[in-house]
């Protein structure tokens, strides 16, 4: 029987004793101090496959820094890839490190419902899957979910907006538009809990979006692309915005925030008659924290991706040991296969009351970085 099954209804017989379900104030353990070498009975090296969406964000490349890290620390093996945004390519990567003989795959997907042949395979062969940032769907293989915690981003985002143009006491209306991710279930979470707050605002009249695409499909940004938000932005201040002021863009992450942002540049915004919007992101993309410095992004949201990194190393650390797999929400992720037990991460936004308290004293980047 799959090793890591035995381990999450051992995890379910331990939640259903203690009555315990999710902690309210999930935090990252420390990793395990540096191992010797973890070895197979053949005396291998055990691996482990991480399986990442691509290299062309800043947030991936430090991902599979850190896991690797993490993972190489305690022992284990690393094949890490990246997958160029192909989905294909992301399948024959995941095929190959079960050919080699992975035991554990650590999967940030790029199309969330299109792995479910490749995992089937990996769960024929006992490998134990960890979904990483987002959730594969339709699969019964994915045995856990780590993320940050994707509902409080998105209410972080949307009551930035609300809070920055004072919607409970001003009574506008001000123009606002939404950037999101790709349409689809990855995406979904983010989007309802940001698109949440502001809703009421939107339905009241105080927020009025004149492009009228206001929906996951209309608002979709194609794999996140920062020139797909640019080209979708430019065309709607041609259309919408040639008499009007955009006062706020809601918008889901830092590429797509860059994206939007060369697009107001080029239609003017950015001096002091014409200020740029209230505008969002996720992430703190290097760029972006300039960005911010500079006042042509309003905040981002701070993902603290060594957490990210050495809660899943430790993960697949106690999957391999044998030992209880710690998570703290074992209810809100449905794959439409199962409930997937997930470990959540919670993330704070970042603007320019508190870049260089969170970012530079904490330790993140250095003051050069950003300069
Ligand atoms: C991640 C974001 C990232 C986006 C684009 C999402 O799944 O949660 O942090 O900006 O993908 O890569």
């Amino acid at each position: 029987m799959k090793k890591c099954i035995t381990i999450a209804l051992a995890l379910t017989l331990t939640l259903a004793l203690f009555g315990c379900t999710k902690s309210s104030t999930p935090s990252a353990q420390p990793a395990a101090p540096p191992a010797e070498k973890i070895s197979d009975s053949a005396g291998e090296s055990t691996l482990v496959g991480i399986s990442l969406p691509t290299k062309s964000l800043q947030r991936w490349n430090q991902d599979g820094e850190y896991l690797e890290k993490e993972l190489g620390g305690m022992g284990y093996s690393v094949d890490l890839q990246f997958a160029e945004n192909k989905t294909e390519l992301q399948v024959s990567q995941i095929d190959n490190m079960i050919t080699k003989g992975a035991k554990v795959l650590i999967i940030s997907p790029i199309d969330v419902s299109t792995l479910t042949n490749v995992l089937e395979t990996a769960k024929q062969q006992d490998v134990c899957v960890i979904s990483y940032d987002r959730l594969i769907v339709n699969s019964d293989a994915v045995d856990y979910y780590a993320t940050f915690d994707n509902t409080i981003i998105g209410q972080i985002i949307g009551k930035y907006v609300v809070d920055q143009l004072n919607l409970e006491n001003n009574a506008g209306p001000f123009n606002m538009e939404i950037v999101s991710g790709p349409n689809s279930d990855a995406t979904r979470v983010l989007f309802d809990a940001a698109v949440g707050e502001v809703q009421p605002y939107i339905d009241n009249g105080q927020l009025v979006i004149r492009s009228g695409q206001t929906d996951m499909e209309q608002t979709a940004t194609p794999n996140w692309e920062e020139k797909e938000a640019q080209s979708r932005m430019d065309n709607i201040l041609t259309a919408y915005y040639s008499d009007a002021h955009l006062d706020a863009v809601l918008c889901l992450n830092d590429s797509t925030s860059l994206g939007s942002q060369s697009a107001l540049k080029a239609a003017g915004y950015g001096t002091q008659d014409n200020p740029m919007p209230i505008l969002t992101g996720q992430d703190c993309d290097i760029a972006n924290v300039k960005a911010i410095i500079a006042g042509d992004q309003s905040m981002s949201v701070f993902k603290d991706t060594k957490i990210l990194a050495a809660a899943v190393a430790k993960m697949t650390d106690q999957i391999l040991k044998g030992e209880t797999v710690t998570v703290n929400d074992t209810e809100s992720y449905d794959n439409f296969s199962k409930i997937v037990p997930s470990y959540l991460i919670e993330s704070l936004f970042v603007d320019q009351s508190n870049w260089q308290e969170l970012l530079v004293d904490g330790g993140y980047y250095t003051l050069d970085e950003l300069q």
